[in-house]
């Protein structure tokens, strides 16, 4: 099978921004207690987090980092995380149906956030708790003032502010399985008040708008649409979520998860887009992709009739092969929305539907999606081409994608490095003679090629064996002729070429 990628110095689609690269840590499962914070290990800190686990996410770099929920937030009140740790109460979280000790609160997090290099993007729980209470959180994160919230901090051991610029407001309220889901009339009330509340403390915050949670949603498109007329003006992003599932065993159509990602994001502009235009405003909302991953395995609906306790295992999804082409051309879809996408996370990073997985008092290992993720955020960075990508196709039986290119491929001008990253995935059972005309390049050599490939789809890294990890391309799969890059890829295979230009 023949395949090509164009792309021009000329034409270009936007910056990658770097933030398309976060994580998430929400309280739920062992993504917080037992992931992140295992006071008990071997690899603690002082503080109880496991430096093993912060060194896979260093390795990851994710500048961003979503947190504390997800679902659990809309039950949450962040006033129970903070002082005395043996003060602190132990709540009953009714989204996850488990407990909640508040071992690790805001003040915690945000050394956590210090030691892992990353930056939070917090929610805040408008659907329980009060727009007073965001305005609140926000005093006592950013303010310098004299004020009780910003002092409270200061009595908790953080003189300097923390400066928190990211915030979402709320969590997929649209879900009625959401602790206070609201309409979107309500919510739009509810978070203008708060957007403006939060800003009379810090007007420099930037500010997220809680989306439609899936594109499965009845009111996908007119949530959006009715939730922006209320916040157009005050926020800076609109958020969406999309998880890909393999239930019904339809490799084809779940390799082509990313072409429901590139449906989303397109919706989710023209909705800001069409508001724009009601408003006679020239204002751009960014999109903000702040959940996205394979989840299908792990129960989605939680039933745990058991005693409720905290920190056992919830939601571990065991990754494989395929999912690695999935997550990889997904991060190949967000580069390629790279003038309106500004935000991604990928859901979540530690245990609990994530690239990293621990053993309660053992060790830490990466899982098959670890590695597209660290490629992309490390190589992914810089100036994205805008691409024609020329392959056959294949038939997917579903709404809102009809047929999918078994090439789904990605250039990225790194032009402080000198090179162009090419991303290539082959979501073919056959291999793929490969070639990407890189034009109006000096094209001067291929400085590394690199390809994610197992025999087998199923594929899964477990503590103690790895059998999916990137591996160098043999030297005779690929070369340059002029400034077209050629190269064979194998069956089902994840690949990315740099190349030095001048
Ligand atoms: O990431 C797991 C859950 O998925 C989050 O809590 C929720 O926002 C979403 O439905």
């Amino acid at each position: 099978m023949k395949s090509r990628l164009i792309v021009d110095r000329n034409f270009i689609v936007g910056e990658a921004d770097k933030n398309i690269f976060g994580g998430f840590l929400e309280h739920l499962g062992r993504c917080i207690y037992n992931g992140i914070y295992e006071p008990e290990h071997e690899q603690a800190d002082e503080n109880g987090f496991r430096k093993d686990v912060i060194e896979l996410v260093r390795e990851l770099d994710m500048p961003l980092t979503r947190y504390p929920g997800g679902n659990f937030v809309s039950g949450y009140d962040w006033k129970d995380g903070i002082g005395p740790v043996e003060e602190r109460p132990l709540r009953a979280d009714y989204a996850w149906k488990s407990l909640e000790p508040n071992l690790v609160g805001i003040d915690e997090f945000m050394k956590w956030c210090r030691l892992a290099g990353t930056e939070p993007i917090y929610a805040v729980n408008i659907c329980t708790n009060t727009p007073k209470a965001a305005q609140e959180l926000v005093e006592y994160c950013n303010s310098s003032k004299n004020s009780y919230w910003s002092n409270k901090r200061r009595e908790n051991g953080s003189e300097a502010p923390y400066n928190i610029r990211y915030w979402c407001l709320g969590n997929e309220v649209d879900g009625e399985w959401q602790i206070g889901h609201m309409t979107a009339e309500e919510y739009g009330r509810t978070a203008h008040e708060a957007a403006k509340m939060m800003r009379m403390v810090d007007p420099d915050i930037k500010l997220c708008a809680c989306g439609s949670s899936t594109m499965n949603m009845p009111s996908f498109g007119s949530w959006d649409r009715e939730i922006m007329q209320h916040l157009f003006f005050d926020v800076d992003y609109l958020s969406i979520h999309i998880y890909f599932s393999n239930c019904d065993k339809n490799i084809p159509a779940f390799l082509a998860s990313a072409e429901l990602v590139d449906y989303d994001i397109e919706c989710a502009i023209a909705c800001c887009d069409h508001i724009a235009a009601e408003k006679k405003s020239s204002k751009k909302i960014m999109i903000a992709l702040d959940e996205w991953n394979v989840w299908y395995r792990g129960s989605i609906h939680v039933a745990n009739d058991a005693e409720w306790v905290y920190g056992a295992p919830l939601i571990e999804e065991i990754y494989d092969m395929a999912d690695v082409l999935v997550d990889g051309s997904v991060l190949l879809s967000m580069l390629d929305h790279a003038d309106r996408l500004k935000v991604g996370c990928l859901a979540q990073t530690v245990n609990v539907i994530a690239p990293i997985m621990t053993r309660t008092g053992g060790g830490a290992w990466r899982q098959t999606i670890f590695y597209p993720f660290r490629e992309t955020s490390k190589y992914g960075r810089g100036t994205v081409l805008r691409g024609v990508t020329e392959s056959p196709e294949y038939k997917i039986d579903a709404r809102v994608r009809q047929s999918a290119k078994y090439l789904r491929a990605t250039a990225v001008w790194r032009k402080e490095a000198g090179e162009i990253t090419v991303f290539a995935i082959n979501r073919a059972a056959e291999e793929m003679d490969f070639e990407s005309v890189l034009g109006n390049f000096a094209v001067e050599k291929v400085v590394s090629a690199v390809e994610i490939h197992h025999d087998s789809l199923d594929a899964v890294n477990t503590e103690t064996e790895e059998q999916v990890r990137p591996a160098e391309i043999d030297g005779s799969r690929y070369s340059l002729a002029g400034n077209v890059l050629q190269a064979q890829l194998k069956p089902y295979s994840w690949n990315m070429f740099r190349v030095k230009v001048g």
